[in-house]
């Protein structure tokens, strides 16, 4: 069983996915940067959750510092375990990236390398572009250039707006990340 700290900041569908999964690995836990709505998933499977807000702490850094601290507590290191960051809306300090490398993976509403970044849907919208979809990728030093795990595509349709797209990619990337964990667990996939 492949034991999984989760990362939200927003409404957990993501969360509530891997939680819901009858699978190869456990949520130990979830820490959010804020409070978070999807918490609540947290507590109605009974799952340890925390919020760890950067403006408790002095800069940066420290704020990272302290949410590895609260990572290792659960048995999660660069060695064993995973990190899930589901719509964590923080870009992670190189030194922590550096520390739970390469057990840190996220999962992004497009297909990268197209759209990194916030606002990844309305970037496709604005773009004109017919095809969207999901990534999930390791979390490197860069912002979504981590190595590619798995795709998945999505169509966009006429009179998409930011809202229709984005449930309609959300739909698609809450089986595929829960597969990727998985896959994970189970060493169909390899972190490199
Ligand atoms: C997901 O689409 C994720 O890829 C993006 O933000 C969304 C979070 O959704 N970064 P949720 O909080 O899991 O519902």
């Amino acid at each position: 069983m492949l034991d999984i700290v989760v990362l939200i900041s927003g409404t957990g569908s993501n969360l509530r996915a891997l939680l819901a999964a009858d699978s190869n690995f456990k949520v130990v836990a979830v820490i959010a940067d804020r409070p978070a709505s999807g918490l609540e998933y947290a507590a109605q499977y009974g799952v340890e959750s925390s919020i760890i807000e950067p403006k408790n702490y002095a800069d940066r850094s420290a704020w990272a510092a302290a949410l590895g601290t609260k990572i290792k507590s659960y048995g999660v290191s660069s060695s064993q375990g995973l990190i899930v960051s589901a719509g964590f809306m923080r870009i992670l300090p190189p030194e922590f990236v550096a520390a739970f490398s390469p057990r840190i993976i996220n999962t992004h509403p497009s297909l990268l390398p197209l759209y990194p970044g916030a606002n990844a849907v309305a970037q496709t919208l604005a773009a004109d572009a017919r095809v969207s979809g999901v990534t999930v990728h390791q979390i490197d030093a860069g912002v979504d250039t981590g190595r590619q795990l798995a795709q998945a595509q999505v169509p966009v349709v006429t009179g998409d707006t930011v809202d229709t797209l984005h449930a309609r990619i959300k739909a698609a990337e809450q089986p595929l990340l829960v597969q990727t964990v998985s896959d994970i667990a189970a060493g169909r996939l390899q972190l490199l």
